[in-house]
C-alpha cells in the first residue's frame, strides 16, 4: 500500500458524482486560482454531492455548514468556551478550513445573519484574510482554502437574496436537473433499480415537473427519484412508492395531490 494517496486513488474514493456539464472543470479552475464559488439550484439536484466529490478529488478536507437564520459570524469563526474550569478558544468550521487549507461549504447561505457577510468579504476578495477579533489573529488563507456557498433561488424572500457586493465576489454557476439519460443513470446507480425502470421514473418526473409553478413550489427532485427507486428496488409496489416519494413530500394540497396521482396513474396505472 502506498503511503500517500495518488490522484487516481482520490478520484476512485470520491463519492459518486455524475457530471452534467463542465462543472468539475470550473470548480477545479476556481480552486487552483483561489476564487470562491457560488452554486445556485433547486433542492435535491446534486449540489452537496458535487462539493463532496470535488473536495475528495482535490484531496482537501471539507467543512460543511447548513446556514439558518440564527447562524452568526461566531458560529463560523469560533468562540471562547468554558472547558474544565478554563476558557479556551475553539475554532469554528470556517476558521478550521482556513487554518487547515480546506474547503468550507456554506449551504443555504442566504439564510445566515447579516454579520456573516462581514466575515466573508475580506476572505472572498484578493486579500483572502480572516480577522479573528476575539483572539486578535489575522489569518491569511493558504492556497488549499476555498469558500463554496450555495442557495436555492426558487423560494427566496426578496429580503433574503444576497447583496450585489456579496454575490459579485463569487464565480457562479446554476445547477439544474440532469438531462433524462444522465438522471436515469444517476437514479439507477444510487438505488440499484434497473435502468429501464429508472428511465420510466425519470419520464414521469419530467411530466410532474411541468406542473411546477401553477400548483407546486418546486418540481420533484433527483433526490426524491432516488428515494422512489430505492423503495421500488425493495419490492414495494410502484404506485405506493410513487405516492410516498413523488406526491406526499411535494404538497399538502389535496387537489394538487390528485393532479399528481392522475399523472402517475397515466404512466403506471
Ligand atoms: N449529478 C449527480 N451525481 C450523483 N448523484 C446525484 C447527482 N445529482 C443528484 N444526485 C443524487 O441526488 C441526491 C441529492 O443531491 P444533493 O444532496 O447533492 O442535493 P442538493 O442540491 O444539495 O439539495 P439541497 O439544496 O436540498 O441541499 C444525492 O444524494 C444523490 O443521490
Ligand atoms: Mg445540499
Amino acid at each position: 500500500m502506498p503511503l500517500t494517496a495518488t490522484q487516481g486513488d482520490m478520484e476512485r474514493d470520491a463519492p459518486f458524482y455524475q457530471p452534467v456539464g463542465h462543472e468539475c472543470d470550473l470548480f477545479e479552475r476556481a480552486f487552483r486560482q483561489r476564487l470562491p464559488l457560488l452554486l445556485k439550484g433547486p433542492t435535491g439536484c446534486g449540489k452537496t454531492r458535487f462539493v463532496s466529490h470535488m473536495a475528495a478529488r482535490l484531496g482537501r478536507p471539507l467543512f460543511t455548514v447548513s446556514c439558518h437564520d440564527d447562524l452568526t459570524a461566531a458560529d463560523l469563526t469560533g468562540r471562547y468556551l468554558l472547558q474544565g474550569g478554563e476558557t479556551r478558544w475553539v475554532d469554528g468550521p470556517l476558521t478550521r478550513a482556513v487554518r487547515e487549507g480546506g474547503i468550507c461549504y456554506l449551504d443555504e447561505v442566504v439564510e445566515a445573519r447579516k454579520d456573516v457577510t462581514v466575515v466573508l468579504h475580506p476572505l472572498t476578495d484578493d486579500r483572502r484574510l480572516l480577522p479573528l477579533e476575539r483572539t486578535g489573529e489575522l489569518l491569511q488563507a493558504p492556497d488549499g482554502f476555498m469558500l463554496v456557498v450555495s442557495y436555492n433561488p426558487g423560494y427566496q424572500h426578496i429580503l433574503k437574496s444576497l447583496k450585489p457586493s456579496t454575490r459579485q465576489r463569487f464565480v457562479a454557476m446554476t445547477f439544474n436537473f440532469p438531462p433524462p439519460e444522465l438522471e436515469r443513470d444517476i437514479v439507477a446507480r444510487e438505488s440499484g433499480l434497473s435502468r429501464e425502470k429508472c428511465a420510466a421514473l425519470v419520464n414521469l418526473a419530467i411530466r410532474l415537473r411541468e406542473m411546477k409553478g401553477q400548483d407546486l413550489e418546486e418540481g420533484v427532485s433527483t433526490r426524491l427519484l432516488v428515494y422512489c427507486a430505492t423503495l421500488i428496488a425493495t419490492g414495494m409496489p410502484i404506485l405506493e412508492a410513487t405516492r410516498a416519494t413523488l406526491v406526499e413530500p411535494l404538497t399538502d394540497d389535496e387537489d394538487v395531490q390528485q393532479g399528481l396521482l392522475e399523472a402517475i396513474n397515466a404512466t403506471f396505472g
